[in-house]
């Protein structure tokens, strides 16, 4: 079994973490063994399932075979400190350790901590379908652009000081490899979705537009758009939603010619907000309707 990998992206607000949870809930009530883990530092899964998350992989109540994480930055941090300082401890003495550990607190540390953990979900093989669900787009595109940076940063390093920003080249070699494997899996579409979501406007069709080609920088494509908060054709018997629903009809139109290579899905709008699993069940009944099982 080959797991599948599904990230969610897109600007501040636009309905990532709820379509996340919404695909979430629909592949675990599927049958498959689904985790969802979310990257974004301001986590509020434990708030949506409402329930206490946190740090750890926790089974949601209420749903079979769905698994959750919030990745807490100091955490993730702190336990990378501690993976990469324990094969020294060994080695050398005291005061190699103490340079060491003022090493690992550069500015760097952070950021390769929050990718380290991030993909450490990618290579494990406990989930059938494993969902990130992430910070706002600019961050994320930047957690992904680091392992390209950093395979490049040791690389260099490796043929001219041996320093990186992370320590000496020597220790790292082995995460190069790490991230090389991560970056390749991000890159192969049949293995990784990326789903972009955005609001059925103008504004959030450019920047979606722009954060898509983002990423084509990077080599990793996307795979499908989800337009959500579509105000559901019902409510325009009254003209003021009629105006916006027409509104939103061209939007959607016109990113089904921009992104004329790929599905997009549409998610109406809800009268109240997406929490709660059996909202989910719900959301995810519309999200997938039509589509086959064997997505
Ligand atoms: N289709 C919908 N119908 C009704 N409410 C929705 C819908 N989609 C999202 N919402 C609500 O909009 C708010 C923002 O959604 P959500 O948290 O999923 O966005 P986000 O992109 O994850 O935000 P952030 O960038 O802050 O992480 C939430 O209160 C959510 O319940
Ligand atoms: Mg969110």
């Amino acid at each position: 079994m080959q797991t599948k990998f599904i990230l969610f992206s897109g600007k501040g607000g636009v309905g990532k973490t709820s379509m996340a949870s919404t695909t979430a809930v629909y592949y675990a009530e599927k049958g498959c063994k689904t985790l969802i883990v979310t990257t974004d530092p301001a986590a509020n899964l434990s708030d949506v399932f409402e329930q206490e998350i946190g740090h750890k992989i926790t089974p949601i109540e209420g749903v079979q075979n769905l698994y959750a994480m919030e990745i807490d930055p100091d955490k993730a941090t702190d336990e990378y400190k501690e993976r990469s300082l324990a094969p020294m401890r060994e080695l050398f003495d005291e005061d190699l350790i103490k340079v060491a550990e003022e090493q690992l607190s550069g500015p760097c540390t952070e950021e390769m901590a929050a990718f380290d953990k991030f993909i450490d979900f990618m290579e494990t093989d406990d989930y059938e379908v494993v969902i990130f669900d992430t910070a706002p787009t600019g961050h994320t595109i930047r957690l992904l652009e680091l392992p390209v940076d950093w395979s490049r940063h040791i690389e260099e390093s490796a043929k001219g000081s041996g320093q990186t920003c992370m320590g000496p080249v020597a220790l790292i070699q082995d995460s190069k490899k790490k991230y090389d494997n991560a970056i390749a899996k991000l890159r192969d579409f049949n293995q990784t979705d990326f789903i972009f979501v955005m609001q059925p406007e103008e504004t959030s069709l450019q920047e979606t537009l722009r954060s898509s080609h983002d990423l084509e920088e990077i080599g990793i494509h996307t795979t499908k758009v989800i337009i959500n908060g579509l105000i559901p054709e019902a409510e325009t018997i009254v003209p003021f939603f009629k105006g916006k629903y027409d509104r939103q009809q061209v939007v959607i139109e016109k990113a089904k010619e921009l992104f004329s290579q790929l599905p997009i899905q549409t998610m109406e709008l809800f009268d109240t907000e997406l929490k709660g699993v059996d909202m989910f069940k719900r959301s995810a009944e519309k999200l997938f309707q039509g589509s086959d099982s064997n997505e």
